[in-house]
């Protein structure tokens, strides 16, 4: 076998020698309580200020102290929905957001509306993975406290219009989340020019750390800590700060936020997808490329049906031949239910929900990783077919 191939990026990324060497250094360096008045705290302090600029410069925000680090990109989402919620029930009880959010949003909403009395309005989602904006502007009303919509999403990438969105729901009652864990470093994101009020980021998937990310919360925005505990976080979120994590994923963010780079990123993902098209053009597969490939999409992802295989399977002969894709998102990786996303965008009766797999590019790709999955496809893919006609006859 040659080298195995990573290209599940939107399930996860490497740590990169960048994020590694900050976060080693800040290891020996800012070990101290960040809380902590002493010496090593008020070291650690600084360098977590720091890191907080950084993210808040990342998305335009006004002001350092709108963002709240938290445990990553599942805490963020279960704090903007459960504290809003929280918050406003007072106001009204209807939430909008889309089919086919990641699991952190959708199932806090369940919770929500299953034991806490509200009503949730799921928008559809159409065969390119977009919404329909007048289906959002007839279901806002005077009870709608919080609208959550993704900016892209993480099956199949779709690019929601964050900005349209943004415009609808500032004039209305509601505040505007928006789960950007896969958006983040991809594609532009403005929390001010966006009418952006809550938005939630997880490092992983920029070549940071795991287990941290933050919470923008625009300035005004009061609801208190999911959780209870001290005051850290500007009494935000309690529990003590994670400086050496905080600082690598500053340094994921200096360095995919670089001047030139997302466009650099964008450039390469794009030759790759074409190519690994061209491949399987020229290797006759049969195959369909769920959502599309226009500007619409994210460049770093690509979700194929390949016509008749069964998923769980190809990606197990995938990973036998050193090539690692995913079928869904990894929360449901190995679960024998299909894709909410893709029964969202082709309904429970396609064939697509069990025959799609997803490719996620990352920094650390190259052509050469292209061909490998190519040549991979076009081994196994045959047998594959072979060994089911056995089967029929
Ligand atoms: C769109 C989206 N939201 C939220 C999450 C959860 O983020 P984390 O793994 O940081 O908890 C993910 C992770 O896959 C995601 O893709």
């Amino acid at each position: 076998m040659e080298k195995r191939v990573y290209l599940d990026n939107a399930g996860t990324t490497p740590m990169v020698p960048e994020t590694m060497q900050a976060m080693d250094e800040a290891m020996h360096q800012f070990w101290g309580n960040a809380s902590a008045t002493n010496y090593f705290g008020r070291e650690a302090r600084g360098m977590l200020e720091k890191a907080r600029h950084t993210m808040a410069k990342s998305i335009n925000a006004k002001l350092d102290s709108e963002i709240n680090i938290t445990s990553g990109g599942t805490e963020s989402d279960n704090t903007a929905i459960y504290q809003a919620a929280r918050a406003r029930q007072n106001v009204g009880k209807h939430i909008i957001t889309t089919k086919f959010e990641h699991e952190a949003i959708l199932r806090p909403l369940e919770d929500l509306e299953k034991n806490y009395g509200f009503r949730v309005t799921y928008l559809d989602v159409d065969e390119n993975g977009q919404i329909d904006l007048q289906q959002l502007r007839d279901a806002l009303d005077d009870e709608t406290i919080l609208v959550s919509i993704m900016t892209v999403n993480n099956e199949v990438g779709s690019h929601l219009p964050i900005h349209e969105i943004g415009e609808i729901v500032k004039d209305s009652n509601a505040w505007f989340h928006t789960d950007a864990v896969q958006g983040y470093g991809a594609v532009p994101i403005d929390v001010q020019a966006d009418h952006i009020d809550l938005l939630s980021v997880s490092a992983h998937k920029i070549n940071g750390p795991k287990m941290i990310g933050f919470l923008y919360r625009r300035d005004g925005i009061n609801f208190p800590s999911l959780m209870r505990g001290g005051d850290q976080e500007m009494k935000h979120r309690p529990g003590t700060e994670n400086v050496p994590a905080a600082v690598a994923f500053a340094k994921a963010i200096e360095v995919h936020f670089a001047d030139g780079q997302r466009q650099k990123n964008a450039d390469h993902y794009v030759a790759l997808k074409k190519r690994l098209i061209q491949g399987l053009d020229d290797a006759h597969i049969d195959y369909e490329i769920n959502g599309n490939l226009t500007d619409n999409m994210a460049p770093q992802t690509i979700n194929i049906w390949f016509k008749g295989i069964r998923n769980d399977a190809l990606l197990v002969n995938l990973d036998l031949n050193g090539i690692v894709g995913a079928a869904g998102s990894a929360c449901t990786a190995g679960s024998l239910e299909p894709s909410h996303v893709l029964v969202a965008m082709y309904g429970d009766q396609s064939p697509r929900i069990h025959e799609s797999l997803r490719f996620s590019l990352g920094m650390t790709n190259t052509k050469a990783d292209i061909d490998q999955l190519v040549a991979v496809l076009k081994k196994v893919i045959p047998e594959m077919q072979a060994e089911a006609q056995k089967t029929i006859e």
